[in-house]
């Protein structure tokens, strides 16, 4: 008895050496399968060997063993325990978790600066009673520029350059990028049977313009349209002053100056004091020095196309007006160029 328990201490001791000696789980695992695994594991093979001690001393062999075997589970799982901590440990010294540090920002979205101000106006002219629609950017040329009073040899055709798609149809171009919005004044009209309306179109429109620091080839527009009986030219500015109001305080200034659109009669143009030189006199390359920046047209719809719509232009009247946003958002923030809104910049877009 006394030379297996010696020989179970060497056991032991060789055991925890080894232990000792394993610096990962692999290690361990083959630590494990080689004393305690199930099948030949060296402390296993000695607990079946019971068999063959003398029966007398087989309850304290038994009891040895199986002491051993325990002990070496336990010195096993510290030892997994402090690998595991020592491994905590490194990687905390070496930086990899370090709760101290700040948060990576994540960069967070926002809305397009026109899309914003399109958002506002929509919001103004909602609060007005005006719903809103929508139509094609690749419009008809029937409704860009037939239907709106500009006929094929109208000189007002030349004020926009326009990008026409090149599909023939009867041997001519028919469709094109809408040079503004006001053709949805006649798609509304089309689908309203009889007064009242009341809406705003917004859109995209193209021109082939020169750009300088207020033309864009690409623009935004929202048309205005109410046709109703009654309708006059001082409700088309009290509307045009309550939303100029919202977008812009009350402390800006604002003109009408007479205009022409085949569209309307009588026509109008409507200004904004410019921010930057406030019409001091000194060349503004902004508003070209003369104090004001045109932000629409507007005008009374003209009576033949009321009368087209089936509408009966001696009974009912109408305003029009169509609104450059890009200019509401220069004169809003103070933007002397309009080519930074499409320019792609994220140091000029982030500002909003
Ligand atoms: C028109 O487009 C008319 N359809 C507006 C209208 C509607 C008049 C209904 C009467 C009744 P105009 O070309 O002036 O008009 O453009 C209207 C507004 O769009 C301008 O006042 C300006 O603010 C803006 N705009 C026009 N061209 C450009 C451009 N190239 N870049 C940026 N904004 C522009």
């Amino acid at each position: 008895m006394t030379t297996e328990t010696g020989s179970l201490a060497r056991l032991e001791a060789e055991a925890l050496a080894a232990l000792e000696a394993a610096a990962d789980d692999a290690a361990l695992d083959r630590w494990r399968a080689e004393w305690l695994g199930r099948q030949d594991g060296r402390v296993t093979v000695l607990l079946r060997g019971i068999r063959e001690v003398a029966p007398e001393e087989r309850a304290a062999y038994g009891a040895a063993v199986n002491a051993l075997k325990q002990t070496l589970e336990e010195r096993l799982e510290e030892r997994r325990q402090a690998l595991k901590r020592a491994e905590l440990e490194r990687l905390a010294r070496e930086g990899a978790i370090d709760v101290t540090l700040p948060g990576r920002p994540q960069p967070l979205g926002r809305l397009h600066p026109i899309t914003r101000t399109l958002r506002d106006c929509l919001d103004a002219f909602r609060a007005m009673g005006f719903r809103v629609a929508e139509g094609p950017e690749v419009e008809w040329d029937r409704y860009n520029f037939d239907a709106a009073r500009i006929p094929e040899d109208h000189p007002a055709r030349d004020m926009w350059d326009t990008i026409w798609v090149n599909t023939l149809i009867d041997g001519k171009r028919r469709m094109l990028l809408r040079t503004h919005t006001t053709p949805n004044q006649i798609r509304v009209m089309e689908r309203t049977p009889q007064p009242p309306v009341r809406v705003v179109v917004p859109g995209k429109c193209y021109r082939q313009e020169a750009t300088d620091a207020t033309h864009e080839w690409m623009l935004t527009q929202i048309e205005g349209l109410a046709v109703d009986e009654g309708v006059r030219m001082s409700d088309l500015k009290g509307v045009l002053y309550e939303w100029a109001r919202a977008m812009f305080g009350t402390d800006r200034r604002i003109i009408f100056h007479h205009s022409y659109f085949p569209f309307v009669e009588p026509g109008v143009e409507m200004a904004i004091d410019c921010f930057i030189c406030r019409g001091d006199g000194r060349q503004c390359h902004t508003c070209h020095g003369t104090g004001w920046i045109e932000i629409l047209g507007a005008g009374m719809v003209h009576p033949e196309i009321i009368d087209n719509a089936g509408y009966d232009s001696s009974r009912v009247t109408g305003f029009a007006f169509g609104i450059g946003v890009e200019r509401v958002a220069m004169l809003r923030w103070g933007i002397e160029d309009i080519r930074h809104f499409y320019s792609n910049d994220l140091r000029f877009l982030g500002q909003f």
